[in-house]
């Protein structure tokens, strides 16, 4: 696979950027070539399509997923093309990710790696599902989704012990969170995914998006405005990674998001969680 080389460090930028640049490796070229075209408005499947197609690990990954029993269509697919008409583009995208992630995590693919993983499936689920109900670009609001906690990933990945001590300290609530980060990290996982996505060239929308999402007083609009609430409702079903002593309710944390979505929620927040899960094993077997 290929992979862009970031730039050298320059001493003026703040600590922040210069955290990044310095200690993670280069994201592989293709994934961010994929996260641009999935961030735009005018995405195609057969521009993702043919991006997999010039990578071997994409193509093996979504032939992999197109014929895996858990799909389960009834005849062998054997081209990109195929895999991508019949797994539809929602599927496509989460594959997409996932394995750019695994890819570039490699080894260190720890199990609070993971769980950060399964909860950023979970939110881009959960924004994109209620994007749908209120007519916002639901591409946008998925790949939000997926990218609004970078920032942790890239904490546990660079300081596994600091943030393992983060995740055992525990914390009441989001804010709490930030302020152990930024005790045993240096940097909270918002700096660090606002340094992350500036450095990765991506559109500027998602500099707010992994900044500004725990803000109690976020002015986010459309689907960008859709985050905070899908973060804090993937928490609350259970896709989470510190888990807090002062959670919201699953009503409390609906009445978050903007009608007509709001009302389209089950009332029981079981049925959802077992949906979501389905979805990320799916994702998770390619
Ligand atoms: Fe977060
Ligand atoms: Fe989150």
């Amino acid at each position: 696979m290929e992979f862009l080389a970031f730039g050298k460090p320059n001493a003026a930028e703040p600590l922040a950027e210069r955290w990044a640049l310095d200690t993670l490796p280069p994201f592989p070229a293709i994934a961010l070539k994929a996260l641009n075209l999935m961030a735009g408005t005018d995405t195609a499947l057969p521009e993702l399509c043919n991006l997999i197609r010039s990578d071997p690990a994409f193509s093996t990954a979504i032939l992999r997923l197109a014929n895996s029993p858990l799909v389960g269509f009834s005849k062998e697919i054997t081209s990109v093309l195929q895999a991508s008409i019949l797994l539809g583009f929602r599927r496509l995208k989460s594959v997409v990710i996932t394995v750019a992630l695994k890819s570039y995590l490699a080894d260190s693919y720890t199990p609070i790696l993971k769980n950060c993983w399964r909860h950023s499936i979970a939110c881009a689920t959960i924004a994109e599902w209620s994007a749908k109900w209120n007519w916002f670009d639901k591409d946008f609001a998925f790949t939000a989704g997926v990218l609004h906690d970078i920032g942790r990933v890239a904490l546990a990945t660079v300081m596994p012990k600091s943030y393992a001590r983060v995740i055992e300290r525990g914390a009441d609530q989001s804010q709490d969170l930030l302020q152990s980060e930024r005790e045993l990290c240096g940097i909270d996982h918002c700096q660090a995914g606002r340094s992350l996505v500036t450095v990765w060239n991506l559109p500027e929308a998602f500099i707010e998006i992994t900044s500004c999402h725990h803000d109690l007083e976020t002015h986010a609009r459309g689907a960008a405005s859709l985050v905070p609430p899908s973060c804090a409702l993937a928490d609350a079903l259970g896709f989470t990674v510190v888990q807090y002593r002062s959670a919201s309710s699953y009503a409390k944390i609906l009445a978050q998001f903007p009608e007509p979505a709001r009302s389209r929620f089950p009332a029981d927040g079981k049925a959802l969680a077992a949906e979501i899960a389905n979805e990320i094993n799916i994702i998770e077997s390619a």
